[in-house]
């Protein structure tokens, strides 16, 4: 199979690599992802690569808003036409030559985006489901046509999704009046996808990423970006510090867990930052331990499915949907882009001990530390419960458990009265571990 690379080059895509992507079929299925373009990247020879991976995410059944910025375009018409604009990206004050000029290449910009859709049969829609009203006077200046976001009908968007449409938004809104406002797109992306309870906020821009001084970040922790804002804003390209600054806007809602920061101009970046172990971009996202959390009712056939097949590989023992279900509340799971990618149970051996069980990562994610992770919290779990051992059992991942989470091998009986009992009758041999607590 084929795809085309700007320039006329050609990129193989074997058979087999439709086996990596269709393990997130599953995982991101049904998920929102707002993704943010900017007007250089609109403008760029790679625009229609772009339209394809978003081609790609509809087909994957992930829903797709998309939000456009117009800056590159008013800078072109602003130096063609030799015209001082007052504005450029949405944050300062919007005179009314500027507000007339943007409204025009914004106009021009939707369109592009509209055709460039029609061409892969996708259908979209131009929305006013923004309302806006005046950022008025700041610090004494009046920021005349700059608008805010006032509200945004998400209903609407949302129903535009259940249709398979992709909404498509404008940094241009009106207020009650219909008065016309000039407003920043990255602001209105967060916003978007803070409402939509989007999983992913992906800005496609025309840098590489979160460069900081000469050095680029890869997966930068939420805490950690804000700290960068606030120590090193200096070294970031103020267009992209606007886009980390909407990124923590939105990840600091409760859905939002992964923002991405792009360059739009590189062939399929979509693509590769979504589906290969080592993305392209930046990825900001959201604190570790909040994506550890207790299972729910409705948690327990995803659990059992996954256990199941782990249970078939001879890792985990069996166990019915019924006992999974009678027992979701020893369950933690391990969330990402709201699927679950892994979970662990914190059973109760009495005498003191807990037992950490069923402990399993998703293949996919296996060797990226979320195993460890989920141990890491089962101990601290265990130690705030109160329980004075940590014991783990295992048949094929003895050496993790001994070497990585460093747990030490003790002879079987160690284990409680019953809980020996039981693993003498089970007949699986497996190696026994303990953690002391305190
Ligand atoms: C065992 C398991 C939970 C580990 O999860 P994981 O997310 O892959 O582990 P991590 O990425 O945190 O591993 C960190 C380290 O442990 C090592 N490791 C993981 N599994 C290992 C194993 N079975 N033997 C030896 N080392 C192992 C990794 O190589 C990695 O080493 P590194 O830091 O040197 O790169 C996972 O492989 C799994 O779900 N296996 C199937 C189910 C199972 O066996 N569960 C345990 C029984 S309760």
């Amino acid at each position: 199979m084929e795809s085309f690379v700007p320039h006329g080059a050609s990129v193989t895509i074997k058979a087999s690599d439709l086996r990596g992507i269709l393990e997130y079929v599953p995982l991101y299925r049904g998920q929102t992802f707002v993704v943010a373009i900017d007007g250089s990247v609109v403008a760029c020879d790679n625009f229609a690569n772009v339209i394809t991976d978003i081609a790609v995410l509809r087909s994957l059944g992930i829903n797709v808003a998309v939000v456009h910025g117009i800056g590159k375009q008013l800078k072109d018409v602003g130096a063609e036409k030799n015209i001082e604009l007052s504005d450029i990206y949405g944050n300062n004050p919007v005179d009314d030559r500027t507000l007339s000029i943007a409204r025009e290449v914004s106009a021009t910009v939707l369109q592009t985006i509209i055709d460039a859709f029609a061409t892969k049969n996708i259908r979209c829609v131009s929305t006013n489901a923004v309302r806006a009203t005046e950022v008025g006077i700041l610090s004494g200046v009046d920021y005349l046509n700059a608008g805010r976001i006032e509200k945004i009908d998400f209903k609407t968007l949302e129903n535009l999704l259940s249709l398979g449409m992709i909404p498509v938004m404008t940094p241009m809104a009106v207020n009650r009046e219909g008065r016309v406002f000039r407003i920043n797109s990255d602001l209105l992306a967060a916003d978007v996808a803070v409402g939509l309870g989007a999983t992913k906020l992906i800005f496609l821009t025309a840098t590489r990423g979160l460069m900081v001084g000469d050095e680029k970040a890869v997966a930068v922790p939420l805490e950690d970006a804000k700290s960068l804002m606030e120590s090193r804003r200096e070294l970031i390209d103020p267009r992209v510090f606007s886009k980390v600054k909407c990124a923590v806007r939105a990840l600091e809602s409760t859905k939002t867990q992964r923002a991405h920061i792009l360059d739009g101009g590189e062939f399929a970046c979509l693509l590769t930052e979504l589906f290969e172990k080592v993305g392209c971009g930046t990825m900001i996202y959201s604190d570790e331990y909040q994506k550890i959390r207790k299972a729910l009712p409705e948690d327990a056939p995803i659990i059992y499915t996954l256990s199941k097949n782990s249970a078939r590989e001879q890792n985990l023992v069996y166990r019915s949907r019924e006992e999974i279900e009678s027992k979701i509340d020893t369950y933690f799971v391990y969330e990402m882009d709201g699927s679950i990618i892994a979970f662990v149970s914190l059973l109760d051996i009495s005498d003191g001990a807990a037992e950490l069980a069923s402990l399993h990562v998703q293949p996919f994610y296996q060797g990226h530390d979320v195993g460890t992770r989920m141990v890491d919290f089962v101990v601290r779990e265990a130690g705030r419960a109160g329980y004075k051992k940590l014991f783990a059992l295992s048949t094929k991942s003895a050496p993790f458990f001994a070497e990585v989470c460093k747990f030490t091998e003790v002879s079987p009986s160690s284990l409680p009265k019953k809980r020996f009992e039981k693993y003498e009758a089970s007949g699986r041999h497996s190696k026994v571990f303990v953690r002391e607590l305190r």
